[in-house]
């Protein structure tokens, strides 16, 4: 791995609109509403209060969000770095916080959920009625088999169900391991294998842009390659489809769930006990399995969503349009808004079904107020046009959220404009799956917000920028990304690979956690993300290996050799470029450029999901590469990104670069 090689390009840093530079000037500045500085949840005193003892003040956090069996006596133990605990002594139950402390309290009534299908079928789940779907889910998990430590796959659209059965699993201290619907049956095999899961849940499909997209299939799929752990799989009945059935594996949710004790007594676990693993792509071709634990994690899940984005739990009715399969569902939709006693929205389908004013129509029927989302969904609905919101009433919104990638000052402006009315407040907010919860990012009440900086790191964190030497960098200047003390949510290793957490995370800088981005201090100190530094692409807010899937590629047998890079692109932020060299005497060979290009896209798709298909596939004679055989991505990102070739003259054979011109010149056709 080398981090050298310095991506960050002014084009990704999404330049403006000519015209506007005006308008986006780095002065330009958004103090908060007059209200919300006078009655927002977090004041600028908790920097102060944090600053002073910071596992003092997380410990009265936890205390304040969290309900626990058994109070803990300690806060932060880091004797072990970069092994940590939190709350170690304490005892709580994580579906007991997020749902049956609510309707003890008197909330039962409350909504917890609105859900919308794509179809348009909707189903409201109050907290008491959330309360008996999980204990008879918890029940029947039980029956099949499942016991506290065991782990959970769960392959399922976004519908209560996925809420219930991540909370389910919480309640039996069982880890969930929820795999994402768009990855493939050999994505969704080789994290079953590694989490040796006892149980899948999946559904018989989902709904997506207007027809019934199948999952169970995959699942077949996946437990048809070779033998596995999993004794059973439970299946929703979303679509109605038929479904291939294996009796005596398979059963049915409707058989078990529905017919299950709404009884149930959560298990008290230990404040470290396993909460869930979540499977992310890094630098090397295998994903690693991220650990949260129980305590530390809902205390900063909770903590966060209470003050990042000002929840009122009375009165607000908050949206994140993240899928469960990322972290973003799991720490705001699943745990942080759950704990918190918020009622929140969950929809099912796409953005443009059954036209491109779906998300409006939805913020408009349910006075949605507080909206999380990603700025590749920002820069879409963009492009589609203002007519689409504007045929709503949004003014329900107070408070906006972005996460996933750098926002481009243009699309905060728009956001700001269109969808917030000037009015509401937008929160930048730079976290990771291993952070399990948001770090940077301004307070809506406190913070002088700037457009496209995600600003200052939160009361209790500590983030730096840093060079190569790892002195900070002044302000004005650029560097590396870190986080200088341990943080409650902070992943506690990676599944069964301790010796790579250490690698991955503490050993570039020596006792500092390297967040893999590159970042910039300005005038004022704040952090401005400047995207990855590492061979980690993210498209769409998604991460993606470059590793994984040149992988993918040299799987095929067409494939001798594969370059991926991650290119600008306007919408997704970034998009897969892949250039391969193909064998001499391989089929492919001999066909048309398209066709091998359409044919390798299947192949990524199949390997590892639609996802990480690439944008495009180039066939090229040559790879560039430095004398030690190192492929030179930032020459290949030129080329991707139709930019005059950089400087090549470290390269081992200096005309690879004019072969590789040539060839895409004259495309075999
Ligand atoms: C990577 C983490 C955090 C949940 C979604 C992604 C990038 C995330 C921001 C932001 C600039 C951001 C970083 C980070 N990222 N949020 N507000 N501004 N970059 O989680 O899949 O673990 O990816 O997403 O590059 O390292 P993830």
């Amino acid at each position: 791995m080398m981090y050298g090689e310095w991506p960050v390009t002014e084009q990704q840093q999404h330049a403006p609109t000519p015209g506007l530079e005006n308008l986006l000037s780095e002065e330009r500045r958004f103090s908060p509403p007059p209200d919300l500085a006078t009655h927002a949840n977090a004041t600028s005193d908790l920097y102060a209060w944090a600053n002073a003892d910071r596992p003092a003040f997380w410990a009265e956090q936890a205390r304040q969000v969290l309900t626990w069996d058994k109070p803990f006596t300690q806060s932060l133990d880091w004797s072990n770095a970069p092994f940590a605990t939190w709350f170690a002594d304490g005892e709580l139950n994580a579906a007991y916080n997020a749902v049956d402390r609510h309707v003890e309290a008197g909330h039962g009534d409350r909504v917890a959920i609105h859900f919308e299908g794509e179809p348009g079928d909707t189903r409201t789940l109050t907290y008491a009625d959330l309360q008996r779907e999980v204990s008879r889910a918890a029940n029947a998990l039980t029956a099949l088999g499942v016991s506290t430590g065991d782990r959970v796959a769960v392959y399922l659209p976004m519908i209560p169900e996925a809420v219930i059965t991540m909370l389910a699993c919480a309640r039996i201290g069982a880890p969930h391991s929820v795999v994402f619907g768009g990855f493939s049956a050999e994505a969704l095999y080789s994290r079953i294998l590694d989490a040796e899961a006892k149980v899948v849940v999946t559904a018989d499909g989902g709904f997506r842009r207007g027809a019934a997209a199948a999952l169970k299939p995959a699942v077949d799929e996946a437990l048809d390659k070779g033998p596995t752990t999993v004794n059973h799989v439970l299946v929703v009945r979303r679509t109605g489809q038929d479904t291939a059935w294996t009796p005596g594996r398979d059963v049915w949710w409707h058989e078990v769930v529905d017919t299950a004790s709404d009884q149930h007594t959560p298990v008290p676990v230990n404040a470290e006990h396993p909460l869930f693993i979540l499977y992310t792509s890094g630098t090397t071709g295998k994903p690693k399995g991220i650990l949260h634990t129980t305590g530390g994690y809902l205390t900063q899940a909770a903590f966060t969503h209470l003050n990042v984005f000002d929840l009122k739990p009375e009165t607000d009715v908050y949206w994140c349009t993240a899928d469960v399969g990322w972290i973003t569902g799991h720490s705001y939709v699943t745990y942080g808004p759950l704990v918190n006693g918020a009622t929140q929205v969950i929809y099912e389908g796409t953005p443009d079904t059954p036209d491109r004013g779906r998300w409006w129509s939805i913020i408009d029927k349910y006075k949605v107020s507080i909206l999380y989302t990603a700025p590749t969904a920002i820069r879409s609905c963009m492009k589609w046009g203002e007519q689409w919101p504007d045929a709503h009433d949004l003014s329900s919104l107070r408070v906006l959220g972005s996460v996933g990638e750098p926002i481009n000052p243009e699309a905060w402006m728009w956001y700001h404009r269109t969808i917030g009315g000037e009015r509401a407040p937008i929160v930048d907010t730079w976290w990771q799956t291993e952070t399990g919860a948001i770090m940077i990012s301004p307070l809506p009440g406190g913070t002088t917000t700037k457009p496209g900086s995600a600003q200052v790191p939160l009361p209790g964190i500590a983030a730096d920028v840093i060079d190569d030497e790892t002195v900070s960098v002044p302000n004005g200047s650029g560097g590396y990304l870190v986080l200088t003390e341990p943080w409650p949510s902070m992943l506690r290793g990676i599944w069964g690979d301790p010796d790579r957490y250490v690698d991955t995370y503490w050993s570039r800088f020596k006792g500092i956690y390297f967040a893999g981005d590159g970042a910039k201090k300005d005038e004022d100190g704040d952090i401005w993300l400047l995207g990855r530094v590492d061979d980690v692409m993210n498209v769409s807010g998604h991460r993606l290996s470059t590793t994984e899937i040149e992988s993918a590629l040299v799987s095929h047998e067409w494939v001798a050799e594969a370059a991926v890079v991650g290119a600008t692109d306007e919408t997704t932020g970034q998009a897969v470029v892949a250039f391969v060299i193909l064998r001499g005497d391989a089929t492919g060979a001999s066909l048309p450029a398209d066709e091998v290009a359409a044919q390798l896209r299947a192949h990524v798709a199949k390997v590892i999901g639609p996802i990480a298909k690439p944008r495009q596939i180039l066939v090229v004679p040559e790879l560039p590469k430095t004398r030690s055989g190192k492929i030179m991505r930032r020459l290949l990102r030129d080329v991707a990104e139709h930019r005059v070739v950089g400087d090549a003259t470290t390269l081992a054979d200096s005309s690879v670069m004019d072969l590789i011109a040539a060839g895409l010149a004259t495309p075999k056709a």
